[in-house]
């Protein structure tokens, strides 16, 4: 069902075309990846639930005055987005210790944080995505300071809002990851969140019983994937059209 141009193919999402000039249609596919890829898996349906999963949070977002490049879902697993230049940074928020944070400075998961902390990494797999402090950032010139000045105000605001939305649904936001990109506009830029915030972006624990509700149950071969994302969905009050 090839009918667009390709752009790019990612680990979980191909890039085609758009139907006009400065759109771009984001394609979610089944494939999972983690460990930089060395653990892979097809899991059936996972593409659907992140697509409307995404579509929801990033039309909340929208909502409350975050930019993002979020037009509309196309069909179950295809959205219409802007174009836009991504800044090659994963910038990640912890609000709770857990995956990588505790296992680099041995902090138990599980432990909260004295506040929220945002990290982040250079997106290269030829260089696994390594941990890059703001002097990197703009001495190297991935992104000005000006630009990063915008990012860290969109993430403090992306995540007080959705540590709020997802408590309102008792899940606990303990991680996530958000991407950004210039969106130009009549000569004029601005940043916008870009990519999606799904469960595998996400860490989301079940604030009752800790269940894990995210891709840390491929990642740790713990089962029910699906259902854990299905569980989210339902929370949110979205289940994909079947
Ligand atoms: O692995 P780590 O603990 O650094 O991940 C922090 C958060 O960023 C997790 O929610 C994880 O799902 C997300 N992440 C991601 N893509 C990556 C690395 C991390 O979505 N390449």
């Amino acid at each position: 069902m090839k009918r667009r141009r390709m752009i790019y193919e990612g680990k979980a999402k191909i890039l085609y075309e758009g139907p006009e000039p400065g759109t771009v249609v984001q394609y979610f596919k089944d494939d999972t990846t983690a460990l930089d890829s060395t653990k892979k898996a097809v899991i059936e349906g996972k593409g659907v639930l992140n697509n409307r999963i995404s579509e929801y949070l990033m039309t909340q977002l929208n909502l409350i005055g975050v930019p993002t490049h979020f037009v509309r879902r196309l069909n179950m697993r295809e959205q219409l987005v802007k174009e836009v230049e991504i800044i090659p940074l994963e910038v990640v928020v912890r609000n709770v210790a857990a995956g990588s944070m505790s296992k680099r400075l041995g902090i138990e998961e599980g432990t909260p944080l004295p506040r929220s902390i945002i990290e982040y990494y250079y997106k290269s797999d030829a260089m696994k995505d390594p941990w890059v402090s703001e002097e990197h950032i703009t001495a190297f010139g991935w992104a000005s300071p000006q630009d990063l000045d915008d990012v860290v105000n969109l993430t403090i605001r992306i995540n007080d809002f959705l540590s709020g939305l997802f408590l309102g649904v008792g899940i606990k936001l303990v991680d996530f990851k958000v991407e950004f990109g210039r969106l130009w506009e009549n000569d004029y830029m601005r940043i916008v969140l870009a990519d999606e915030i799904s469960p595998d972006s996400c860490r989301l624990w079940d604030v009752q019983t800790g269940e894990k509700l995210d891709k840390d149950r491929f990642r740790r071969d713990m089962g029910g994937l699906m259902e854990a994302y299905s569980e989210v969905a339902r929370r949110l009050g979205i289940l994909p059209e079947s």
